[in-house]
C-alpha cells in the first residue's frame, strides 16, 4: 500500500460521517470460499444457467439443489477473516453500511449489522409456492430436493438467480447517494445493478476506495486504489484509523 494513499484515506474517513463498502466473493476468498470467476471458481463444472436461474430449477430442481447443497457443505466450517471484522468494528466509528453480494453471512457472523444481502442468503429457504421460509443449516440435506411443510410444494434456496430482482435495491441505491467514502472490496464488479452502486457513489459526490487484487471497471473511477489482499489492505488500514482517532 502506497503510503500517502494510506494518510490521505485516513484523513478522509476522519471527517467522513456515512462510510458503506459493496463486497464480492473476493472478501471471503481468504476464508476459503471459493471466487466466482476465478480459476477454481465456483461455476467451473457446473452450467450456470442450470444451476442460477428459475428456469433451470423448473427443468431440474434435484441438480440445483445439489449444487447448493455442495456448497453449503463447502461453507459450514468458514469462519469470517479480519477483512469482515474491520468492517464490523467500523460501525462502533461511522453509520456503516456493507452492501454484500455474498450469501455466506459472513458479514453478520463478524458482528455488522448494517448488512443488506443483495443475493440473499444460502442458509434461508423459501417455499415456491406460498409465503413459507426458514433458516436452515442442515448439511448435507437429507432431503433432495426439500419440500415445505406448510403446503408441500418444492422448496428453494433464498438466493437471486439471473433475470430476478436483488434485495433491497432502492436502499442500497439511496446508501450509495448519500455516502462520503465508498469502498468497493473483492467484486469483480461486472453484475449489475450491484455493480452500478460505485458509479452512482461516485456521481452523487464520494470518494471511491477500490480493495481488489486485480483492477476492475471501478478501477477507472476510483479515487483510491489498494490493490493487495482484503485482509492485508483493511487490518493495516484500520490501524492506522484506530491510531489517527485517539
Ligand atoms: P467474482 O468471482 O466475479 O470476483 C471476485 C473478485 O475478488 C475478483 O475481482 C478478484 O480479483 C477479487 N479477489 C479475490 N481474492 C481477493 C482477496 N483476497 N482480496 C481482495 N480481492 C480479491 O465475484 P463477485 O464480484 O462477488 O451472483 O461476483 C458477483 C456475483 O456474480 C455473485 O454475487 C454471483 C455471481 O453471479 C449471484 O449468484 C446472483
Ligand atoms: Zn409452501
Amino acid at each position: 500500500m502506497e503510503e500517502q494513499n494510506i494518510g490521505e484515506i485516513v484523513e478522509l474517513l476522519k471527517n467522513s460521517k456515512r462510510v458503506a463498502a459493496l463486497t464480492g466473493a473476493g472478501i471471503s476468498a481468504e476464508s476459503g470460499i471459493p471466487t466466482f470467476r476465478g480459476k477454481g471458481g465456483l461455476w467451473e463444472g457446473y452450467p450456470v444457467d442450470k444451476v442460477a436461474s428459475v428456469e433451470g430449477f423448473e427443468e431440474d430442481p434435484e441438480l440445483v439443489w445439489k449444487f447448493y447443497d455442495e456448497r453449503r457443505v463447502n461453507m459450514k466450517d468458514k469462519k469470517p477473516n479480519r477483512a469482515h471484522e474491520v468492517l464490523a468494528e467500523m460501525e462502533k466509528y461511522f453509520d456503516m453500511w456493507v452492501i454484500t453480494q455474498n450469501i455466506d453471512s459472513l458479514h453478520t457472523m463478524a458482528g455488522s449489522k448494517n448488512v443488506i444481502e443483495l443475493h440473499g442468503n444460502i442458509w434461508r429457504f423459501k417455499c415456491t409456492v406460498c409465503s413459507y421460509n426458514e433458516m436452515n443449516y442442515e448439511t448435507p440435506l437429507h432431503e433432495i430436493p426439500p419440500r415445505c411443510p406448510k403446503c408441500g410444494s418444492l422448496l428453494r434456496p433464498d438466493v437471486v438467480w439471473f433475470g430476478e430482482t436483488v434485495n433491497e435495491v432502492e436502499k442500497a441505491f439511496e446508501i450509495a447517494k448519500n455516502s462520503d467514502v465508498f469502498f468497493v472490496i473483492g467484486t469483480s464488479a461486472q453484475v449489475h445493478p450491484a455493480a452500478s452502486l460505485p458509479f452512482i457513489a461516485k456521481d452523487y459526490g464520494a470518494k471511491v476506495i477500490e480493495i481488489n487484487i486485480e483492477s476492475t471497471p471501478v478501477s477507472v473511477i476510483a479515487d483510491y486504489i489498494l490493490r493487495g489482499k482484503a485482509t492485508e489492505v483493511l487490518d493495516s488500514l484500520f490501524l492506522r484509523l484506530q491510531e489517527a482517532l485517539q
